[in-house]
């Protein structure tokens, strides 16, 4: 590669994982996608890794095809973490401003954070992945977004703390590094996803983005462009094909097969006589099944999985309240007619989210089922830009709109595994 930089991103799902390599030419333009690789998931349950060899091959399988692919080694990559261990809790962080004339500098800002994780008393088995500011305090002025250059005495920081599981962040981090993968820094996968799909304006204005991977279905509601809450549920578009498989009393690669020709959400728009074959997809097969109930099947499973998602959003009193709506990403959100259901049972307006537009081979990322990686690549682009341009190497690291990553952190248990 001639001249720029070279971004990788290693989406570690349930049921895929994908890497790509991204070509920065410049930070004006877009970045280039020169490398894709995709590999089935091995060794994850519910989102969580229970088999590291296994994990480590199928990252090592999906990084060396984009690398062949782009046709250059990869270096430092980010990579996704999901899995039904991680949550996020509401945390203050109290300093008194630094200089002399009470002007809040970055300096404070980082001591603020830093507050934030010092308070913070987790279990020995948690792991802080993320710190996010949601705003300021400054004495008694409340709902500050940015108190740079602003004076006062006291500054108080209001931030979400996202945190996962110790020991999975371990093996993941243990698999990771038997891929001989150099990981600089992991990002919650609906986090990632958001970053990849959702604009400006669609997180000021209040929208929840609902990511429906294969084990779980993660979600992060923004409101005022500040993330206000994050989870991940344990169900997802493999708990759909598993009700087939037992609906039909056919196999999971069968049920799978059904799924993605023929599936649909929406049983009602869908002829009583229609019947799919199922020899088409198993010479050992000879039953005829409807098509209609096939539908049924998936309906009501996709119908619980917007369910527990309006629960959560119930508990932050949402329900039914984002302006911005819903945007589906994920393998699932790929299911026709998955969007009406969603605008039935959330009752909101409902899209599905492609990545943004990027550069170089695109026909083959531009999928809600990418959007993951794609928001990997442009947290790792907005880093690498503003390294220095926050403040020093003391903070957590600095992500997109005021989004910030617990890399110093991570960076320190990642070492304990280094030799
Ligand atoms: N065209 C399609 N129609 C319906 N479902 C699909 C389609 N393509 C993929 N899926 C489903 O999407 C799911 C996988 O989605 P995805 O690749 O986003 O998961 P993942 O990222 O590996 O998992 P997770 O996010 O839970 O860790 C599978 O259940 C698969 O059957
Ligand atoms: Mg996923």
């Amino acid at each position: 590669m001639s001249k720029g930089h070279l971004y990788v991103g290693l989406d570690i799902g349930s049921a895929e994982i994908r890497a790509v390599i991204a070509h920065e030419i410049s930070s004006e333009e877009p970045l280039r996608v020169i490398g894709v690789g995709t590999a089935s998931s091995l060794g994850m349950r519910r989102g969580i890794v229970v088999d590291t060899e296994s994990v480590a091959k199928a990252c090592n399988s999906a990084l060396e095809q984009a690398e062949r692919m782009a046709g250059h080694p990869i270096g430092n990559l980010v990579a996704s973490v999901s899995g039904v261990e991680i949550v996020c809790q509401n945390a203050l962080g109290v300093i008194a401003v630094g200089r002399a004339d009470g002007e809040v500098s970055l300096d404070d800002m980082t001591r603020a954070l830093e507050e934030v994780q010092a308070r913070l008393v987790l279990p020995l088995n948690r792991e802080i992945i993320h710190i996010v500011p949601r705003d300021y305090r400054l004495d008694d002025q409340k709902n500050i977004k940015d108190p740079v250059g602003l004076r006062g005495v006291r500054l108080e920081m209001n931030a979400l703390v996202i945190s996962g599981g110790a020991a999975h962040l371990k093996n993941i981090s243990r698999g990771l590094e038997i891929a001989g993968a150099n990981v600089e820094s992991f990002v919650v996968e609906p986090l990632a996803s958001a970053e990849a799909v959702l604009s400006s304006k669609q997180k000021e204005l209040g929208t929840v983005l609902i990511n429906i991977g294969g084990a779980t279905t993660s979600l992060a509601v923004f409101e005022d462009g500040d993330l206000i809450h994050l989870a991940v549920l344990p169900v997802g578009g493999g708990h759909i094909t598993n009700d087939i498989a037992i609906g039909l009393r056919t196999s999971i690669e069968v049920a799978e097969a059904i799924k993605l020709q023929f599936g649909s959400a929406s049983p009602e728009d869908i002829g009583k006589k229609e019947e799919i074959d199922l020899s088409i997809f198993d010479s050992q097969e000879e039953d005829l099944v409807s098509r209609r109930h096939i539908a049924e099947i998936i309906e009501a499973r996709l119908e619980e999985i917007f369910s527990f998602v309006n629960s959560e959003l119930k508990n932050i009193g949402r329900a039914g309240l984002l302006p911005g709506g819903a945007v589906l990403t994920g393998g699932g959100a790929l299911l026709p007619d998955a969007t009406d259901l969603a605008k039935k049972t959330l009752r909101l307006p409902v899209q599905i989210g492609y990545p943004k537009p990027l550069g170089g081979i695109l026909d083959q990322v531009d999928s809600p089922q990418f959007a993951t990686v794609i928001g990997l690549l442009l947290f790792a682009q907005s880093n690498h830009l503003h390294k220095n341009s926050f403040s020093s190497d003391r903070l957590l690291g600095i992500v997109p709109e005021s989004v910030y990553n617990g890399i110093k952190k991570v960076k320190r248990w990642l070492k304990q595994f280094l030799p």
